[in-house]
């Protein structure tokens, strides 16, 4: 066969999230326990040469255009800006972003920009640097909003922030947070809580929903935006008096995965640290890329095994049915 990623219910993937490691350097409480989890085995992971050959399937055969590495943590993966360097020469050459917690940004921003990144979304849940050492056990709050600073002035923009927002924990700081966002030019994300925790302790009932998070900000009179949010999570809202970086009216944005899903619109693939593809965030199952490519397997078997698992993926995350199971990976595992 030949073609794009395709499904059953007339989407197209063209945005591939490619996570680099499971690992990570912060250990957010939402995320993973304190001790860490059990990561990947090394010989599991793709190697760098493996992750550029099947990026590169993915944008010269299936249609992809946009590529965002995640993790754990990807900027922790050594080979990342070789991995970036390749991707840039491919034809055509697709857009290039980055999930990170922030830490090591500072010192990476201008390297990774000369690589071909074209932008990053840094997780900041908090201004507080004591709530930080309690939300991800790690005393780094100056290291990342050192981050934030350096990819702005490496040109790394729009930067913009995710931030998930827990009841009685940091929920109290949106307005704060986006005060902080709009002083330094960046764009805030809040973000409703998935259940996909290593611990499995998501609860509904705690959730912060996209409604509380902007009755919070009323205070700010915030505009519906006119430009639709496309195949893009966020919903945003533009913020009056307030311009970004380039001098555009500045906008925050809400990720309501949960009680306002978006999934019909979605045009996500993803590639795990260990060469599989799911076809959803929520997936239950995988597709084996890396026991292709190790079998000896061709570019057109590799795209082919991809536009199947595509084929298959459902019509939403169905966090919401009764029979709703979160997946066996968690998030530090499938890079969100
Ligand atoms: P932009 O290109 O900047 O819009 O990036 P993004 O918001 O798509 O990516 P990012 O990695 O910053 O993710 C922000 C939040 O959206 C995270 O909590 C992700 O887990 C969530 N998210 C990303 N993709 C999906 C998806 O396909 N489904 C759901 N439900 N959530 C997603
Ligand atoms: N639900 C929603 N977002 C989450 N993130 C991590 N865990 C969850 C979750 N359970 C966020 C991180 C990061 C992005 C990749 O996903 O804070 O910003
Ligand atoms: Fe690391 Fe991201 Fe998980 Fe936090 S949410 S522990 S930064 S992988």
């Amino acid at each position: 066969g030949s073609g794009l990623l395709a499904d059953q219910f007339g989407r197209v993937a063209t945005d591939l999230r490619v996570s680099l490691t499971d690992r990570c350097n912060l250990r957010c409480n939402y995320c993973m326990p304190e001790e860490g989890l059990a990561w990947m085995p090394r010989e599991q992971q793709l190697s760098d040469d493996e992750v550029g050959r099947l990026i590169r399937v993915a944008v010269t055969q299936l249609g992809i255009t946009g590529v965002r590495f995640t993790g754990g943590e990807p900027l922790i993966r050594r080979g990342l800006v070789g991995i970036l360097a390749g991707v840039a020469r491919l034809e055509p050459r697709p857009k290039m972003s980055i999930t990170t917690n922030g830490i090591g940004l500072e010192r990476m921003a201008g390297a990774l920009r000369d690589a071909g990144l074209d932008r990053v979304n840094v997780s900041l849940d908090t201004l507080s640097p004591a709530r930080f050492m309690e939300l991800t056990h790690r005393d780094r709050h100056a290291d990342v909003l050192k981050g934030l600073a350096g990819a702005a002035a490496a040109g790394l923009t729009p930067v913009k922030i995710n931030t998930v927002l827990m009841r009685g924990i940091n929920d109290g700081e949106a307005p704060a947070l986006l005060q902080f966002a709009l002083d330094h030019g960046y764009e805030l994300r809040f973000i409703e809580q998935m259940p996909l925790d290593a611990q499995h302790q998501w609860d509904r009932h705690e959730m912060v929903t996209a409604e509380a998070i902007l009755e919070s900000l009323s205070p700010f009179g915030l505009i519906p935006d006119s430009v639709s949010r496309g195949t893009a999570p966020a919903e945003t809202w533009l913020v009056p008096g307030y311009r970004d970086a380039a001098g555009n009216p500045a906008r925050v944005g809400v990720i309501g995965s949960v009680t306002r899903p978006f999934c019909g619109d979605c045009d996500r693939t993803r590639l795990t640290a260990d060469g599989q593809v799911r076809n959803c965030l929520f997936a239950t199952g995988e597709t084996d890329l890396r026991g292709l490519i190790r079998g000896g397997g061709s570019d057109e078997e590799i795209a082919e095994a991809w536009r199947i698992a595509m084929w298959g993926k459902k019509a939403g995350h169905g966090i919401d049915d009764p029979s709703f199971l979160q997946p066996d990976r968690p998030m530090s595992a499938i890079g969100g």
